[in-house]
């Protein structure tokens, strides 16, 4: 009983989606503490592929409860059509979404910033999701964004939205040129939105205290991931909020003493969209293979995703900034074919051996990885349930990751369905049956 986190501990793209999925079979409440509509959620049921960007995957089983904390920045347009999306598919969320009334909205200027910032940086551009993810963080720490409660009255509502779009419009005409925002439209567009979205409304800190209180299963969810924190990541190529773990505590108004565990989602390799470094990257054409194989195409922008082999460096700094419990292993199955399987250990940078993730970026993009190679298992593991039936070589990687990352590693991901899992150490996960 109590809180569990689940955080990326790559750069995101891990597989939470499917992991949060299985997982909410078992819990009451599963709740998001940062970023926005930048993430995208895969998960597979039978043959249906559900993407969801802002709504947490455990809304896809009808017994738990959803929520969207107050450090998660809400886009209204995604999360409605997410909402009428669900609809569609038989999923209805009344009574089951819960929204804090302190979170921020990402507004249209945020959107146009995002995107004229990104085009006028040129080749310094982060390759962000477009999503109007940064402006609106920026506007929440100049204490000067819209929250959920803004919308109640429309007198502040209208008041902080003439003042804010004059600002922005000053700066999207001079610095970018930028076409400019219609004011009227964007304080029509928020009133009605206000209608939409007053049933999920409410105190989620109050909420999930008393959740707490009463011995309720909850399940933390982390968007992105720990190489995109804002502290802790790639700085400045990451996102704009804190995706590790201490970042729930802050998005959701709960406190550290009511976390149990922590536990990291790594994929058997590496991936990253966007710019900045990744030093373990494939060479332009294995990327190409490996993306071919393990379908890395990503699933908010459908950009292609750079792809690279497994980083103890950045695994070993999950571990330690989440203080992860123990790791989930995913996409192992994408390796299957391989003859040869290389996991970097440390890097060099100028005849130094580096075994802590380091903070200059220099240093990030020229520290050369030193790599181990392991030899593959050269057949499918998508079949396989049981560790024990796992190919030698495979249980030899996944042991050698262990002792890498000093963590243990619970469950093995061998394909997108829930079925494709093998629970190896505790119950994190009960089995799942086939479905
Ligand atoms: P999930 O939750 C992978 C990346 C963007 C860019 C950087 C900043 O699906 O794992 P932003 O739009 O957040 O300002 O972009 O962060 N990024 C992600 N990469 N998975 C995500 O989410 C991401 N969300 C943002 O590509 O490099
Ligand atoms: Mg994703």
């Amino acid at each position: 009983m109590g809180v569990k986190i689940i955080v990326g501990a790559q750069w995101g793209d891990e597989g939470k989606g499917k992991i949060v999925d299985l997982v909410s079979e078992k819990v009451d409440i599963v709740a998001r503490y940062q970023g926005g509509p930048n993430a995208g959620h895969t998960v597979v049921i039978g043959d249906e592929q559900i993407i969801l960007h802002q709504i947490p995957s455990g809304i896809l089983r009808e017994n738990t409860i959803c929520i969207i904390g107050n450090g998660v920045v809400i886009d209204p347009v995604v999360l409605m059509q997410e909402i009428d999306f669900l609809k569609q598919k038989g999923i209805d969320v009344t009574g089951r979404l819960l929204i804090s009334h302190r979170a921020h909205l990402i507004m249209p200027y945020h959107h146009l910033l995002d995107s004229s910032r990104e085009e006028a940086q040129g080749v310094d551009k982060i390759g962000t999701t477009g999503r109007g993810i940064g402006p609106a963080y920026v506007d929440k720490y100049n204490r000067s964004g819209i929250r959920i409660v803004d919308l109640l009255d429309r007198d502040v509502l209208s008041e902080k939205l003439r003042k804010n779009i004059a600002e922005k419009n000053k700066v999207l005409e001079r610095i970018y040129h930028a076409v400019q925002i219609d004011v009227d439209k964007v304080i029509q567009d928020y009133i009605e939105f206000d209608h939409l979205i007053d049933e999920y409304v409410t105190d989620v800190s109050v909420y999930l205290n008393e959740a707490i209180r009463q011995g309720k299963e909850i399940l933390v969810e982390g968007a992105q991931g720990t190489m995109l924190d804002i502290d802790f990541g790639t700085y400045p190529f990451v996102t704009s909020s804190n995706p590790t773990a201490g970042g729930a505590c802050c998005g959701l108004g709960i406190g550290p003493t009511s976390i149990e565990a922590v536990i990291g989602i790594a994929k058997a390799y590496t991936t990253r969209v966007g710019m900045g470094p990744m030093p373990t990257e494939f060479d332009p054409e294995f990327s190409q293979t490996i993306r071919q194989l393990g379908g890395e195409f990503g699933a908010t922008t459908g950009r292609p995703r750079r792809c690279g082999w497994l980083d103890a460096v950045v695994l070993r700094h999950a571990v330690r900034i989440n203080t992860l419990s123990s790791l989930v292993l995913t996409k192992l199955d994408v390796l299957d074919t391989l003859p040869e399987i290389k996991i970097c250990t440390e890097y060099r940078y100028k005849n130094k051996t580096i075994k802590n993730y380091p903070a200059e970026i220099n240093i990030q993009e020229q520290a050369v990885p030193i790599y181990e190679t392991h030899p593959g298992w050269m057949q499918s593991t998508q079949n396989i349930r049981a560790f024990e039936e796992m190919p030698a070589n495979a249980q030899a990687y996944i042991r050698r990751i262990e002792e890498l990352t000093g963590v243990p590693i619970d469950i093995i991901s061998v394909g997108s369905r829930r079925d494709q899992t093998i629970r190896k150490n505790r119950s994190l996960v009960r089995q799942p049956d086939q479905r």
